[in-house]
């Protein structure tokens, strides 16, 4: 199965993707933390990517369509993975539909999770993350069992992202509109856009992926 989730910035694609892969065993492939990684390993890619992640613009199509291409060939996506955050413009998701087609595969859903733009600021702002195991926390929505602590690996460290600001969020929501809305349309005409309520709180939208899942 592959599963595109699109949203804008905070809509909760990462949350989601996780419990997913955890529940169904599709592989979560989040360009965004791809390029988090390449930019803290200093490598080419993430030399390249760094300034334009830092002011909330999006990263060349080449490179991100690079980086999935690659990916997608390791043998723990054969099963079916899940996309959070690419593509995000109508070039990717041509290129998506390119190297698929290539392997005889296709996309099975795209997941629009629609949230309002003042909800989106606040999750933003409020979010931080384990620095060892990455899993998503938020000051006020999702604080981990015992204050301080790790639900999922115990560490006491945790780190903020440095996009997670306001004058960058605002960039990031226009990159958002400007360039992966397009996609909205793009999908609906495959037949293959599912839209579910972004606001709900998180088990709520658990629920309503599964159920899109489920009808596959
Ligand atoms: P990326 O890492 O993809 O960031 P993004 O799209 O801006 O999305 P976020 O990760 O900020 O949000 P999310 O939807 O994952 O929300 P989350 O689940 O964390 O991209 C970063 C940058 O990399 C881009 O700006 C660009 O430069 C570059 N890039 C990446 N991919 C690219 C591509 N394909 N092409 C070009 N450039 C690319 O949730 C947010 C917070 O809200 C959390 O704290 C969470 O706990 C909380 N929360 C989640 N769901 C709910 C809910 N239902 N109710 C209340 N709170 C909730
Ligand atoms: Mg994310
Ligand atoms: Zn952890």
């Amino acid at each position: 199965m592959i599963i595109i989730l699109l949203g804008p910035p905070g809509a909760g694609k990462g949350t989601q993707a996780k419990r997913i892969e955890a529940s169904r065993g599709l592989v979560q492939l989040s360009t965004g933390d791809m390029l988090r990684a390449a930019v803290a390993n200093e490598t080419e890619v993430g030399n390249k990517a760094k300034e334009f992640m830092d002011a909330g613009k999006l990263v060349s199509d080449d490179v991100v369509i690079g980086i999935i291409e690659d990916r997608i060939a390791q043998q723990d996506c054969e099963k079916g993975f899940l996309l959070d955050g690419f593509p995000r413009t109508v070039a990717q998701a041509e290129a998506l539909d390119e190297m698929l087609a290539k392997k005889g595969l296709k996309v099975d859903a795209v997941i629009e999770m629609k949230v309002d733009d003042e909800a989106l600021i606040d999750r933003i702002a409020g979010r931080y993350t384990c620095a060892e195991c990455n899993a998503g926390y938020h000051d006020t929505n999702l604080k981990p069992r015992v204050a301080g602590v790790c639900d999922s690996c115990g560490s006491t460290n945790f780190i903020r992202r440095a996009d997670d600001n306001r004058e960058t969020v605002v960039s990031r929501l226009e990159a958002y509109h400007a360039q992966t809305a397009p996609l909205l349309p793009y999908y609906r005409e495959k037949g293959v856009l599912k839209t579910i309520d972004g606001m709900a709180d998180i088990d709520d939208v658990t629920a309503q992926i599964n159920q899109v899942l489920d009808a596959l």
